[in-house]
């Protein structure tokens, strides 16, 4: 059968990498979540002292890339059935999941020389095809000529409760639950939706050959039933 590229955009929390993860699996293609690689370059930054409070430290920043200080990859890990992030040869899988990174990230992600540097790479990983990428510019930027592309959205309530849910999942202490708040979740998905979509370099928007779901009001089961309809139709044409 032939191989084709996937590229999965949405809004974040929307359940993209959930879904394009399980149509990887289901299919037999490479996964490869572009919104973790965001967000170890912004962990970089933070553990470099080049992110403090007061903002981003650009030209520093731009330096690291440039000495090719920051490699970003991803390696199969075999018990949880999803590959982990890897930056500089370090699993920081867990870490880049963390609020502190959370919020930080739309930031770093605005900025046109990280763009450039992820979408390189994203793209030469892309050239075998046989690959199902998700993130924010990817039907729109990195693969424009992709044959599936699918814009994922739900409202920001929706996105902001899974995420809760989700975060309430993964604390491992006391001191971790008890710093979590509903209203910070969801002031987090807004402001996140709001730079993502009016950065200058590769906002997010919907591809105009794009299949659009709204999954407000779907289980998992439901969606992902939908994409892998959506795939053979195409791999069928
Ligand atoms: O999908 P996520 O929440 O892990 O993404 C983290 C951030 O990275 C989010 O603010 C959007 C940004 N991002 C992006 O700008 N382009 C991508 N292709 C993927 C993510």
């Amino acid at each position: 059968m032939k191989k084709i590229i996937i590229a999965i955009d949405g809004h974040s929390s929307c359940g993209k990498s959930t879904m394009a993860k399980q149509l990887a699996k289901e299919i037999g293609y490479v996964y490869v979540d572009t919104g973790a690689m965001y967000r170890a370059v912004t962990l970089y930054a933070m553990r470099n002292g080049m992110y403090p409070d007061a903002g981003i430290q650009e030209e520093a920043l731009k330096a690291a890339i440039d000495a090719g200080k920051i490699l970003i990859t991803f390696r199969f890990n075999a018990e949880t059935g999803r590959p982990d992030t890897y930056l500089n040869g370090e699993k920081v899988e867990d870490e880049i999941r963390q609020m502190e990174v959370s919020n930080r990230v739309s930031p770093i992600a605005a900025l046109p020389f990280v763009r450039a540097l992820l979408t390189e790479q994203q793209q030469a990983m892309g050239k075998e095809k046989g690959i199902v990428m998700d993130g924010r510019d990817i039907g729109t930027a990195v693969f424009p000529q992709a044959e599936m592309k699918v814009f994922v959205t739900a409202s920001a309530k929706v996105r902001a409760e899974r995420r809760y849910k989700e975060l309430l999942e993964k604390a491992k202490t006391q001191e971790e639950l008890a710093a979590l708040n509903f209203d910070e979740v969801l002031k987090n998905v807004e402001e996140r939706d709001y730079i993502d979509s009016h950065r200058e370099v590769a906002p997010l928007r919907q591809a105009e050959d794009a299949l659009v779901l709204d999954n407000s009001n779907m289980t998992r089961e439901e969606q992902s039933a939908w994409l892998l309809e959506k795939y053979k139709e195409i791999v069928a044409e």
